[in-house]
């Protein structure tokens, strides 16, 4: 049993709906999870973090969602390192955009740097090309499970 915070980039609403419903999955299969909306840096370092599961659209041309930016500038700026973390990213998008999920993707090339150890691929939501994102997740949540 992991301790999981789902930390969310979210605008319209997409992002925001599927952490609740990742979150959910992984609390059924037994882990402890949590879902912050407006996380900031005390979220993150704090020792109780075992799992960070950053849930991401992009807004603006490739930019993190307002209520993620916080969090993104506060690691940015404090690069505080992670070695003892295990992250993971769902990254949402529309390809018919340059800079495809560019929120996601900067979330996970920061996570990298403060090394932080990813334990699975990013998942890519694309509006254009994944026609049920909500089976999507689930089943990237499941192969997750036992990794975590
Ligand atoms: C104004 C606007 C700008 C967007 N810019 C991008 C972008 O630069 N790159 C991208 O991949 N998706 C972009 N998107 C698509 C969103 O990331 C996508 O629709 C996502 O599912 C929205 O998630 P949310 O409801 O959590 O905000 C944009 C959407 C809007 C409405």
């Amino acid at each position: 049993m992991a301790k999981v915070k789902f930390l969310v980039g979210s605008t319209y609403g997409n992002a925001q709906q599927m952490a609740d419903e990742a979150c959910e999955e992984l609390n059924q299969l037994g882990h402890q999870c949590e879902v912050f909306n407006h996380p900031c840096i005390d979220d993150v370092i704090g020792e109780d973090t075992d799992v960070l599961i950053i849930c991401s659209a992009t807004i603006g041309e490739g930019d993190i969602p307002d209520n993620l930016l916080p969090l993104y500038s506060q690691l940015s700026d404090q690069s505080p390192l992670l070695p003892h973390v295990k992250y993971a990213v769902i990254a949402l998008g529309d390809s018919s955009y340059d800079n495809f999920a560019d929120g996601g993707r900067q979330m996970n090339e920061l996570m990298h740097e403060l090394q932080a150890v990813s334990v699975q691929e990013m998942l890519l939501i694309d509006a254009c090309e994944t026609p049920d994102p909500e089976e999507a997740v689930l089943e990237w949540i499941r192969l997750l499970h036992p990794k975590l």
